[in-house]
């Protein structure tokens, strides 16, 4: 199969491509399309067909649930069983944008869709490509990140083609993404109807995956929210609620290890442990921010961003990660960002990335 790059712009998509691209998916294809997180693979969320050919494109478990994404909010009532009022004040405050939701799922979602789940993850996209997409494409598509499972999300076109090239027809490239890291997950699908149709929050709201959105933001609109204690959990009986959340990420091929801690050590640290790289012949990379390069002395060194704009940290996290891989190092050193709006959306992949490598100074 040949892929095909369409350039489309990201602002005002030309009608002609949207319809060429809606076209593959309301036949049951695959179309790549930028959103403002990172690039997804869409297809018809309500064709099982279309959710097992992403799953074939990506190799991806098939027991990995896809978010459904929509372009109104009044798509949701065809794919949910019941909609808790929290998903309209949620949706007032941060949609279009990076945050999905879980709920019960309707028949209308095929579990193919859900890797076999009850409930059905639902997000309506920052991104007038994605959205026009949605609209021409039947109302409701499927899209994980646009990347080989185990590798980094992409965040550029070209990601994805080194990625999928040969195994989907289009590609829509409305350039460089906006935020680079993957939508924040809640879990509403715990707060159920009571027989008397009031609401009961029976579960209180969960953070299945950090992202953008931050719980403090969450919080400030539906009240308290938690964390899956899953996510912190490296035990064997600490299971992550989002299927995703289990599976191996993407490791470089050289071995990364955060360094924390006041920032003047972090860098005393990572030059020793380079120098000390050097006298055994070892390459060493070093991940900084513009605040703190003209520290380094390493053979590659790598401004990430600046801490003083967090989300250009999260901006170019994948990219970096994908990029190390072509340097030529043995080992990485990457600063941490835990303190940053977006640190705990950030560390979360890097720690990924790292193995859980880190050490404190
Ligand atoms: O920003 C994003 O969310 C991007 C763009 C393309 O929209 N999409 C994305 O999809 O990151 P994906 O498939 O790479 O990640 C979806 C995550 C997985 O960890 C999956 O297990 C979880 O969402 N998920 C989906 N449906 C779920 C459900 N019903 N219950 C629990 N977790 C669910
Ligand atoms: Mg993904």
């Amino acid at each position: 199969m040949v892929t095909q790059i369409e350039k489309i712009n990201a602002v005002q998509p030309e009608k002609e491509k949207i319809q060429a691209a809606a076209g593959i998916i309301r036949s049951g294809g695959l179309v790549a399309f930028p959103t403002e997180t990172v690039y997804g693979l869409g297809a018809d969320a309500l064709l099982p067909e279309g959710s097992r050919r992403i799953y074939a494109a990506k190799g991806r478990p098939s027991d990995n649930p896809l978010i459904v994404h929509i372009a109104d909010f009044g798509a949701l009532d065809r794919i949910v069983r019941a909609l808790p009022p929290q998903a309209r004040m949620l949706a007032d405050a941060f949609w279009p944008g990076p945050l999905t939701m879980i709920f019960q799922k309707s028949d209308a979602v095929p579990y193919e869709t859900t890797g076999g789940l009850d409930t059905v993850a639902v997000r309506m996209p920052n991104h007038a490509v994605a959205l026009e997409l949605i609209r021409a494409g039947g109302g409701y598509i499927a899209a994980p990140s646009a990347n080989t499972s185990g590798r980094p999300s992409p965040t550029t076109a070209a990601h994805v083609y080194t990625d999928l090239q040969g195994k989907i027809p289009m590609i829509l490239d409305g350039g460089a993404v906006g935020i680079g890291i993957e939508s924040t997950i809640i879990d509403l699908s715990g707060i159920s109807r009571r027989a008397d149709g009031t609401w009961a929050g029976d579960e209180m709201p969960m953070i299945l995956r950090p992202g953008y959105i931050t719980g403090e933001m969450l919080s400030d609109v539906i009240g308290s929210v938690c964390d899956d204690p899953g996510l912190a959990g490296t035990g064997e009986n600490m299971r992550p609620k989002a299927p995703g959340m289990k599976y191996r990420h993407y490791a470089p091929k050289a071995e990364l290890t955060v360094v924390s801690g006041e920032p003047h050590r972090v860098a005393v640290r990572m030059n020793a442990i380079a120098e000390e790289n050097r006298s055994r012949g070892e390459r060493t990379g070093i991940i900084c921010t513009e605040e703190t390069r003209e520290w380094y002395r390493a053979d590659v060194v790598k401004c990430i961003g600046s801490r003083g704009d967090a989300d250009s940290i999260a901006r170019n996290l994948y990219a970096f990660l994908r990029e190390f891989d072509d340097l030529g190092v043995d080992r990485i050193l990457s600063e941490s960002f835990a303190d940053l709006r977006i640190g705990k959306a950030v560390m979360n992949r890097l720690l990924k990335a790292a193995g859980q490598r880190v050490i404190e100074v």
